[in-house]
């Protein structure tokens, strides 16, 4: 593959808010106190880190993707990898393009590549050890659109293809469609998926085969809807994966549960699906 093809496919603290209280306590401030914050009492060191970060941008499509250093001092910066990149597009370099939203693992837009592994770079704590570098690409086998921003739009797709909300073949309920407290329990470890796509992107079955196969976060999503005791469609929703490609490229190799960053097991949904594709017969 030349480098030229890689730069459009990619080689390869959570803080707790704290809400302020309701009557903040600023009659005990003077202005002169706002102005100045108080001196840290101990001056740390500087201690330098160096971030190589890919790089590629669309309005030079002749140039090569290249890993651009960076270099920050981390006892000036937040714990998270995320904390370092949003310190260097503001400080260094305002070219510097990744997506970003909640910074706290729930929205799932700052999933890339850390050191060789498909993660959230808010959730990913900067090693403090200044010999070695951090590595950071784009989630591995997506096109590029700029520098950390993975094109998503055949994932979407695929996403939208399983009908990921609730179907019913009776009229609509008066009020709420009520769901026992075990049929409930059988979505735990499935609704918490965020849509980051680490485990799909760390598939090799879908790194070879994204146009047919679904790969393991849609597919957990189609399992999530398959078990809710309060969608009538499972019979339908498995038909429409009976083909050679969309669920059985899966080879149970298990990478996606190994990388998920919320800590779930999409292999596992995709094996129980197969096994009710075959009680179904
Ligand atoms: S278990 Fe299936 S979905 Fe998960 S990484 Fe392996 S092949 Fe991909
Ligand atoms: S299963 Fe995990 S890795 Fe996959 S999309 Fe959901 S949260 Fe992300
Ligand atoms: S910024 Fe939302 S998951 Fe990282």
């Amino acid at each position: 593959m030349s480098l030229a093809t890689i730069g459009r496919r990619s080689l390869l603290h959570s803080q707790k808010n704290v809400l302020a209280p309701l009557v903040a306590p600023f009659h005990t401030t003077t202005m002169a106190q706002l102005a100045t914050p108080a001196p840290d009492p101990v001056q740390k060191q500087p201690l330098i880190k160096t971030f190589n970060i890919y790089r590629w941008s669309p309005d030079k499509p002749a140039e090569k993707p290249r890993l651009e250093k960076y270099q920050i001092d981390l006892n000036q910066c937040g714990p998270m990898v995320l904390d370092a990149l949003i310190k260097i597009k503001n400080e260094i370099d305002p070219t510097l393009t990744f997506r970003r939203s909640c910074r706290e693992g729930i929205c799932g837009s700052c999933s890339m590549n850390i050191n060789g592994g498909n993660t959230l770079a808010c959730l990913s704590r900067i090693d403090r050890n200044p010999s070695s570098d951090v590595k950071i690409y784009p989630l591995p086998h997506t096109y590029v659109v700029k520098d950390l921003v993975p094109d998503l739009t055949q994932i979407y797709k695929q996403y939208k293809s399983i009908e990921p909300y609730m179907k019913q073949k009776t009229a609509a309920p008066e009020r709420e469609n009520i769901q026992s407290i075990a049929d409930r329990k059988k979505l735990d470890g499935l609704y918490e998926c965020i849509l980051c796509f680490c485990c799909s992107t760390s598939c090799p079955s879908y790194w070879w085969n994204s146009d047919k196969y679904l790969g393991p976060a849609v597919l957990m999503q189609a399992y999530r809807w398959m078990i809710d005791s309060r969608d009538h469609f499972g019979v339908e929703r498995r038909e429409a994966l009976q083909d050679p490609f969309s669920v059985y490229r899966c080879h149970t190799i298990m990478n996606c549960a190994r990388t998920c960053p919320k800590g779930l097991n999409p292999g596992l949904a995709i094996a129980e699906i197969k096994k009710q594709m075959a009680l179904d017969g």
